[in-house]
């Protein structure tokens, strides 16, 4: 659900109710100007607290003092920034992931952004301190009817004043980051939604929201598609009493659409809204997870909704490939063969490995379509990915080392770090089949490897990367800046691709 969080920025201010948060370093000087915000007398107290309970101001290390001397406020929580060192790169994101887990049962916190010497309290970290607030707040609790704790106290804070020095940047820079939290949440929602009610109907439904942002969208219905010959996607689909729908984004934001910089970026995602693995079934075993498996699609439109919020000024392409794997009577066979739109002809060998199956028709859709500069896709594409890399990195696989690059720098920043995994012909040849153009899935190791060559074959020349995100878009340990099953990876990996190398 979309938080209903409040966060203002404000000039430094006496604190009011509800919880107040300051910053000291390893040294536990509270700073004059600190001192004569909250008052001698609690800042005095804070002091023997911090003594009592051995508190050494390490990063995010947190003391709360209830009921401060002489405050309105009624906690005082310090926080930790660490040694100097540590404060010249603080993550402002995940800190503010941990102030907002640190707040208790305050329903409204000041957060005093003034800091131990040579931290940065700029406009653009109290933004990214946002960010992380607005992250760490989100809950997916719609279907609980019980929302109340053990005291009938709803937990969260639902109004934040930051207050700082330089109000009007942080004003600003905090609107991109309402936009990202925004797409994040977005993505959250549709990976946590349960399968019974986000199927590929109502996944297209939620996808045409994106309408209200000035995002034109195209959502093609099973009959379009098999006239456009999308036999593939459809074969996946064609155990399921739902219908199977290829939703297309497009966002114009670059201010001069002429000239050859104007080909679009293209991004697309697999949306396989259950995966029961069809003919092949699953053990039931965690099969819950795989209403998981259209998490590629949700980043998609979650990265959408953020770059169109955002009004991003650049051009760019959302493809959704929406479709239920399930056995059935009419359900796909090992030993099919289907002829995808590219022409190519693909032996069924299992109906597990599906979600290559749908991205190589959307792939090569979009290419011939839409000539884009270059083609980023995400799927929750196979369990190896888990076996190489766990849950700390995507597996990146792609025919172009520029964007590679890119996509390495821009997951360092943002913490949604990508590995990039190898591609040769030796590789390839695995998928090479008996009666096909290829088989959708090859012997048992290299499993994410494999899968890989199976989608670059309906890449063709244009710059492309996979990021096989089975390991980061749910099921993740928690963090800072996230409690819940689902992730939202990609999202601020991608705007932050976009924003640093591709605006105008
Ligand atoms: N959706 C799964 C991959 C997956 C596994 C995602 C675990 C998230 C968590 C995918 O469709 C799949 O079933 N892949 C098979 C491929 C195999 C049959 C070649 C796999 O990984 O076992
Ligand atoms: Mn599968
Ligand atoms: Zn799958």
């Amino acid at each position: 659900m979309p938080s209903t969080l409040k966060i203002i920025f404000n000039s430094l201010i006496q604190p009011k109710t509800g919880a107040c948060v300051i910053f000291v370093g390893d040294d536990l000087v509270i700073p004059l100007g600190l001192k004569k915000l909250i008052g001698t007398s609690a800042a005095n107290a804070l002091a023997r607290a911090m003594t009592a309970e051995n508190f050494k101001g390490k990063e995010k290390a947190a003391l709360t003092l209830l009921a401060p001397p002489n405050m309105v406020a009624d906690r005082l929580i310090v926080i930790g920034t660490g040694t100097a060192k540590d404060r010249e790169k603080t993550d402002y994101v995940n800190l503010g992931g941990a102030v907002m887990g640190r707040l208790g049962s305050a329903k409204q916190a000041t957060i005093l952004f003034t800091g131990p010497n040579g931290w940065r309290v700029d406009g653009q970290a109290a933004a990214d301190l946002s960010l992380g607030i607005r992250l760490r707040a989100y809950k997916f609790d719609k279907y609980k009817t019980k929302k109340k704790d053990d005291n009938g106290a709803s937990e969260g804070a639902d109004s934040i004043n930051i207050a700082l020095g330089d109000v009007a940047a942080a004003r600003k820079l905090a609107k991109v980051s309402e936009s990202l939290a925004g797409g994040v949440i977005m993505a959250r929602d549709l990976v946590n939604e349960p399968p019974n009610v986000l199927d590929p109907v109502e996944f297209a439904k939620r996808a045409e929201v994106l309408k209200a942002l000035g995002v034109e969208i195209t959502v093609l219905d099973e009959k379009q598609l098999a006239k456009i010959g999308m036999r593939a996607l459809l074969g996946v689909g064609q155990g399921s009493r739902k219908e199977s729908r290829v939703v297309i984004m497009k966002w114009n934001g670059a201010p001069n659409k002429k000239g050859p910089k104007g080909a679009p970026l293209a991004f697309i995602g697999k949306g396989v809204c259950f995966d029961t693995g069809g003919i092949s079934i699953k053990p039931s075993g965690g099969m819950e997870d795989m209403k998981g498996d259209m998490a590629g699609a949700a980043c998609v439109v979650g990265l959408m909704h953020a770059l169109a919020s955002r009004k991003a000024k650049v051009n760019v392409i959302g493809a959704i490939g929406l479709v239920e794997n399930m056995p059935d009577g009419n359900a796909q066979r090992p030993g099919d063969i289907v002829t995808s739109l590219s022409g190519q002809t693909i032996e069924i060998i299992n109906t597990d490995a599906e979600g290559r199956l749908v991205l190589g028709d959307v792939i090569w859709y979009v290419n011939e379509h839409y000539k884009p500069s270059f083609m980023v896709n995400l799927a929750t594409l196979t369990g190896a990915i888990l076996v190489a890399l766990g849950n700390e990195h995507a597996g990146l696989f792609s025919n172009d080392d520029t964007l590679s690059e890119r996509l390495h720098a821009v997951g360092q920043v943002t913490g949604e770090r990508v590995w990039r995994m190898p591609l040769d012909k030796n590789y390839d040849k695995m998928i090479d089949s008996k009666f096909a153009d290829m088989k959708n899935a090859g012997a048992r190791n290299a499993g994410s490897i494999t899968a890989a060559h199976f989608i670059k074959r309906f890449v063709g020349e244009t710059p492309w990367a996979h990021l096989d995100i089975a390991g980061t878009a749910m099921s993740s340990p928690e963090t800072d800046i996230n409690k819940s099953w689902a992730s939202g990876w990609g999202v601020r990996l991608l705007d932050r691709l976009v924003a640093d190398y591709y605006e105008i």
